[in-house]
């Protein structure tokens, strides 16, 4: 235990907000919320103070706090918006700070006040989560099961889960990360009590794990849950709402990257698990040894997104390259992919890449027909055939067969082919709506390995994303 120890108050010491930072954060959360409070009072609302700062968990290098505004329930949603985006701005203005709209279900104002985040969120009052009517309406409700039952004691701890988590990529709920929401490392921590002790249950979880603080089920209820939340590798039930899983967000990957790091600190605990290394754009040699290597074809989409959150951009670009994966492995055109991944900028670049097990084909296609005792069935397919055929109709054993012209040879002709269409035609293929909407403006696709290189020129963390991609993770 000590050698983890000495590691995590090392860590701590450059995670945990130094008492200036602490003083200064909280002193303007002080003075945002009573703000806050005089505005809302004018307008028969509440406000209180939520996320990290009430139970004191946030991290050094994230100088942020949330103040959440409490309407009526019965107010219609739109005004609850309005209201909520007009004290937020005044809000904001009185501090003399900037501020932007962001968007989550409800649009919300973030503010910037000397260098310190602030985001003031309209929620509803509600008497029960049963009664919500979006998933911010939640919160008021975690604010008060966190301060009931975390204690300021384990606030280090909560940080250090959400530095290790950081460093994976895994901390966060947005559809991006896919990770674990702050809010789940807190309940962790209430579980667990201390980091360590948190990683030494990961280690053991299976898929399908189920953590029930509130103990909501009995054991003989679990298989019925874990059919209730299918797919979802792991349920954390929320305290405040047994019916909801808190890490239904979690991605597989993530779930098994956690598992894995987890063991690889208790086995050989080091402050470099929790500060990301720098990856390096992958160079053109290495690209080229890569190809050379794994005989495979790169094939990268490449479009501008439209301006949509990330919320909604990245779901509908792995959508997207789901999409394209089947428009080439149709049956009747035998393309493979051997594995895809996407990337995004946010702003001007947005690509899917496609590696390809089988991108070219021969000109000629065997199409196996009907068996020769199916006379009618014959007599269609020869008579299908008989003039378009490059050989055949010809029968092997007792089955027609026939060999005709490949409508398109290489992947990159049938993409062009599928994605040169309408809007309606794209979006009736299954292409998510802001993704048809840029292909039906531009989009280019690329294998070259010289436009490769240019692409990575030009945006270098893409680069990056593809020493990733080609990097061996064992996550088993
Ligand atoms: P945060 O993302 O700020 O997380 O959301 P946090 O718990 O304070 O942790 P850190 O330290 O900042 O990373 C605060 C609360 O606001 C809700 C979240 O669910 C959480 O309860 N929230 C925030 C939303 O529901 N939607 C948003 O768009 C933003
Ligand atoms: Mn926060
Ligand atoms: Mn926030």
């Amino acid at each position: 235990m000590t050698n983890y120890n000495k590691v995590l108050k090392e860590v701590l010491n450059f995670i945990r907000p130094k008492p200036e930072e602490k003083r200064k954060l909280e002193s303007l959360a002080k003075q945002a919320l009573a703000l806050t409070k005089k505005e809302a009072k004018k307008i028969n609302a509440k406000a209180i103070l939520a996320g990290s700062i009430t139970r004191d968990t946030w991290l050094s290098d994230k100088m942020e706090f949330d103040v959440f505004v409490l309407f009526s329930s019965k107010l219609k949603e739109k005004r609850m918006e309005e209201l909520g985006l007009k004290l937020g701005k005044k809000v904001i203005n009185q501090l003399k700070g900037h501020y932007v709209i962001e968007y989550a279900e409800h649009p919300y104002v973030s503010g910037s006040v000397s260098g310190i985040d602030i985001d003031i969120v309209p929620c509803f009052e509600i008497s029960s989560p049963e009664n919500l009517k979006s998933a911010v309406d939640r919160t008021p409700f975690h604010v008060r099961y966190i301060e009931k039952n975390l204690s300021f004691k384990l606030s280090d701890e909560v940080r250090l889960l959400k530095q290790f988590l950081k460093t994976l990529e895994a901390y966060g709920a947005d559809a991006k990360t896919e990770g674990f929401s702050g809010y789940v490392c807190e309940l962790l921590v209430i579980k667990y009590k201390k980091f360590v002790n948190i990683l030494q249950s990961a280690v053991s979880w299976k898929p399908g794990e189920i953590i029930d603080l509130e103990k909501y089920y009995p054991k003989s209820d679990y298989p019925k849950l874990k059919r209730q939340f299918k797919s979802q590798v792991l349920i954390l039930i929320d305290p405040t709402d047994k019916k909801r899983n808190t890490t239904a967000a979690l991605s597989t990957r993530n779930f098994f990257k956690f598992k894995k790091y987890a063991k690889e600190f208790l086995e050989k605990p080091s402050s470099n698990l929790f500060f990301p290394k720098k990856l390096e754009i992958l160079t053109e040699d290495e690209v080229i040894r890569l190809q050379i290597q794994r005989r495979t074809e790169l094939i990268i989409v490449k479009l501008t997104p439209s301006k949509v959150v990330p919320d909604i951009l990245w779901p509908q670009l792995r959508r997207f390259a789901e999409r394209l994966q089947s428009i080439l492995e149709e049956v009747k055109y035998e393309f493979k992919v051997l594995r895809k991944a996407v990337y995004t900028d946010e702003k001007d670049l947005a690509v899917v890449l496609l590696e390809m097990e089988v991108s070219k084909l021969p000109t000629v296609q065997k199409r196996i027909g009907p068996s020769i005792f199916d006379l009618e069935d014959s007599k269609n397919f020869i008579k299908k055939y008989k003039d378009q055929a490059l050989a055949g109709p010809y029968t092997e054993g007792n089955f027609w067969a026939v060999e005709v012209r490949r409508k398109f040879l290489t992947a990159r002709e049938k993409l062009i082919d599928s994605l040169n269409k309408s809007f309606e035609i794209l979006t009736a293929k299954g292409i998510p709506n802001h993704i048809a909407k840029q292909i039906t403006k531009e989009f280019e696709i690329i294998s070259e390995t010289i436009k490769i290189m240019e692409l990575i020129k030009k945006d270098k963390d893409f680069g990056v994303f593809l020493r990733r991609y080609f990097e061996k993770e064992c996550l088993g």
